[in-house]
């Protein structure tokens, strides 16, 4: 039986190879009006362990670079295409991600972020439904429609990018730094400062 409660999917069988490759449902974390919200693809071996995205390798160049960005973890929302870890962390397939759709798409509406940014090929290629070269367009900002509603998304590299090709690293430092500025913080003084409070 398919089940949210508030922006978390309690319970969904939508998916038969995901039911038996995941060990839970690995819904987005974060305050759920954050300025920023970051997309990836779908769940790997730690955040099925721990029940959280980007909580490993990856998610360790993610905080290090949202650090330097001045964006404070806690201050985002951090989400993924899908919610269930595909076995071997093979790609999530179209049937997957059009599965998971409808949960993303009211997760986007009600955290109503100013940003949202995609963390790889399979979310940006996903959110703008179009092919997208994720190394040529990081960095660039998209005007797109999701579930009906006008949505800016900024195209970033995946982290994990960075680990296999350090040439990606300014790029996706870069990305951040916009994403940063979007969301109106103040970096410099390494404080967040939310947008709308002054
Ligand atoms: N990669 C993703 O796309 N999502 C995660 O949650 C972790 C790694």
């Amino acid at each position: 039986m398919d089940e949210m409660e508030g922006l978390a999917v309690t319970d969904c069988e939508r998916c038969p190879a995901l039911c038996e490759s995941r060990n839970r449902i690995v819904n987005g974390v974060g305050p759920a009006d954050a300025d920023v919200q970051f997309i990836g693809e779908a769940p790997g071996a730690n955040e099925d362990e721990r029940g959280e995205p980007f909580v490993g390798r990856s998610g360790d160049v993610l905080d290090d670079a949202l650090l330097a960005a001045g964006l404070e973890r806690e201050a985002i929302r951090i989400s993924n295409c899908v919610r269930c870890r595909p076995p071997d962390n093979r790609d999530p397939t179209t049937e997957e991600l059009a599965n998971c759709r409808g949960y993303l798409e009211s997760e986007i509406a009600a955290v109503d972020a100013e940003v949202i940014v995609t963390l790889g090929k399979v979310p940006s290629e996903h959110l703008l439904e179009r092919d997208v070269a994720v190394t040529n367009e990081a960095g660039s900002l998209v005007d797109v429609r999701i579930g009906g509603e006008p949505r800016r998304v900024l195209i970033c590299v995946h982290p994990a990018a960075t680990l296999y090709d350090r040439s990606q690293e300014e790029t996706f430092e870069e990305t951040l730094a916009t994403a940063a500025d979007l969301a109106g913080v103040e970096t410099g003084s390494g404080g967040q400062s939310r947008l709308g409070e002054f």
